[in-house]
């Protein structure tokens, strides 16, 4: 018997001036402070420059507040960019890496993944590693060996560190969409992603580590994927810019 984590995870993406943001997390804490009675861990992904301000506004919540994006060097000429001791030093504690929009537009790869994995972990923010395929990828069959690939990022992390790591699998082809796995087809993956990540690292970690589902997460759509038994949660887009619509996600537990 496993204790995974139940998390709702809101990545805002691009989306939100300040006044907005602090306007929908004020909601989305009311909300949760009135209504949520399960144990779910809500997590929110502004962008950069909102952080501190929602970091700040969300004390004393269930509401954690995590990065979209950081930068794998510690520090130095890499103009534009963020680092994980500039995220810690602000209270941030999560950043999501490797997001697909992140691998498409940025041209990250698994070896960046894996160094902003560890850079992550050394600074003590927990990663949301994000992987899935794209839909010429599964059409092919290969969503499987994709996913197996996008996996090796995880190899170094060390036994102290697995409590601190998150998985979000994001087909791409569901992302923002209004496509949605099947509930089927995303426990059938997140089973594959356990097997793996077992082989990778070790069985322990590959039983307790929560494993998100991303891609078109809806109101209607949330309780049949987190009735699935390998699906913890979800890592959801468009629906996180409305209280109502992420709450109610929240509740589907
Ligand atoms: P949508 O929920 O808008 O499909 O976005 C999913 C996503 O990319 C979350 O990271």
């Amino acid at each position: 018997m496993t204790n995974r984590k139940k998390i709702a995870a809101g990545n805002w993406k691009m989306h939100k001036t300040l006044q907005e943001a602090q306007g929908l997390v004020h909601e989305i804490r009311t909300m949760a402070e009135t209504e949520l009675m399960n144990q779910a861990q809500i997590l929110v992904f502004p962008p950069f420059i909102h952080l501190q301000t929602l970091v700040k506004q969300t004390e004393g919540s269930n509401i954690k507040i995590g990065a979209q994006n950081m930068h794998q060097n510690e520090q130095g000429a890499f103009t534009g960019e963020i680092s994980a001791s500039m995220l810690k030093s602000i209270q941030v504690e999560y950043v999501l890496i490797g997001h697909s929009e992140r691998r498409q537009y940025f041209n990250e790869t698994t070896t960046t993944c894996r160094e902003k994995i560890n850079k992550a972990l050394i600074h003590g923010l927990k990663p949301v590693y994000c992987i899935g395929e794209t839909l010429e990828e599964r059409n092919q069959g290969n969503h499987f060996v994709v996913v197996e690939e996008q996996l090796q990022a995880l190899a170094d992390v060390q036994p102290e560190n697995f409590s601190n790591t998150i998985i979000a699998y994001e087909p791409v082809w569901a992302i923002g969409t209004g496509l949605t796995a099947s509930a089927d087809q995303a426990n059938e993956m997140h089973i594959h992603i356990r097997k793996v990540v077992s082989e990778i690292l070790n069985a322990d970690f590959a039983a307790n580590v929560s494993i998100l589902y991303g891609g078109s997460v809806k109101p209607d759509n949330a309780q049949s994927l987190f009735a699935m038994s390998d699906i913890d949660g979800a890592l959801i887009g468009g629906a996180a810019l409305n209280s109502r619509d992420f709450i109610d996600i929240a509740k589907s537990f």
